[in-house]
């Protein structure tokens, strides 16, 4: 068992109480590779003050192309595995989608699993932004849907537009930073990037995007950082993880 799960005089709790980014349901991406895996990962959330967990699974094309089929049975198991190890966190399922050819016949099949009131949690590719990328999350907002764009950030393609993250969030696109940013764990420029779009009070939402517990540990290190309190008190007025309902 790891150290810093078992440390408690030290830990920082977050502001909210929502974590709607991660990747600790098993087996179905390569994050959690087991249910024991997965439990660990929620007490590390438990630490930091997180009291419900939606689960956002990858769904890639080639890579991991999940369904409703393959989601919902792994989220089944981690609720009856929580509930037998009496941890005291609500769960919730949803995805993160990459916007690709996969994406594309999902979504037309309306084969999706949304968040609580409709929000929906979207990847740019990190190669280049899509072309159709305003328009497609135009149709999104049309059918009902709010549209998160899943750590813009780490685009590294924005470095140089910010701009686009302007026109973006004017257009009622939400943002989800990763604390990982924050803490250098992606590299300057996505930590540039983060800064300053907590800097223009951009960023509507935060996520762990934890994949294991390194990625926990990190994070908890993070908190209890002068950065993060510098951070978090910029971010506190916007973050609405907690009205994801
Ligand atoms: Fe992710």
């Amino acid at each position: 068992m790891l150290n810093f799960l078992r440390r408690k005089k030290d830990n920082v709790q977050l502001f909210y109480h929502t974590d709607m980014h991660n990747h600790i349901l098993p087996g179905v991406d390569h994050g959690s590779q087991s249910v024991e895996q997965s439990l660990q990962m929620l007490e590390a959330e438990i630490k930091m003050g997180i009291k419900r967990v939606i689960c956002t699974p990858h769904v890639t094309a080639e890579t991991f192309e999940n369904t409703p089929d393959t989601i919902l049975p792994a989220f089944n198991v981690l609720q009856k595995a929580v509930a037998e190890a009496g941890l005291d966190v609500e769960l919730h399922v949803s995805a993160e989608y990459r916007l690709d050819d996969f994406w594309n016949k999902q979504y037309a099949a309306d084969n999706l699993i949304p968040m609580p009131g409709k929000f929906l949690l979207v990847e740019n590719s990190f190669m280049q932004e899509l072309l159709e990328l305003d328009e497609l999350l135009f149709d999104l907002a049309i059918k009902g849907y709010q549209p998160i764009l899943a750590h813009p950030e780490r685009y590294g393609y924005y470095s140089h537009r910010h701009h686009r993250y302007e026109t973006m969030h004017n257009a009622g696109v939400c943002f989800q930073l990763n604390i990982l940013s924050l803490a250098g764990y992606f590299g300057s420029s996505a930590r540039d990037n983060a800064v300053w779009l907590v800097k223009n009070g951009m960023v509507d939402m935060l996520g762990t995007d934890m994949h294991n517990l390194e990625h926990a540990e990190i994070i908890m290190e993070y908190l209890r950082s002068k950065d993060w309190r510098k951070m978090s008190a910029l971010l506190e007025p916007h973050i609405m993880n907690d009205d994801i309902a």
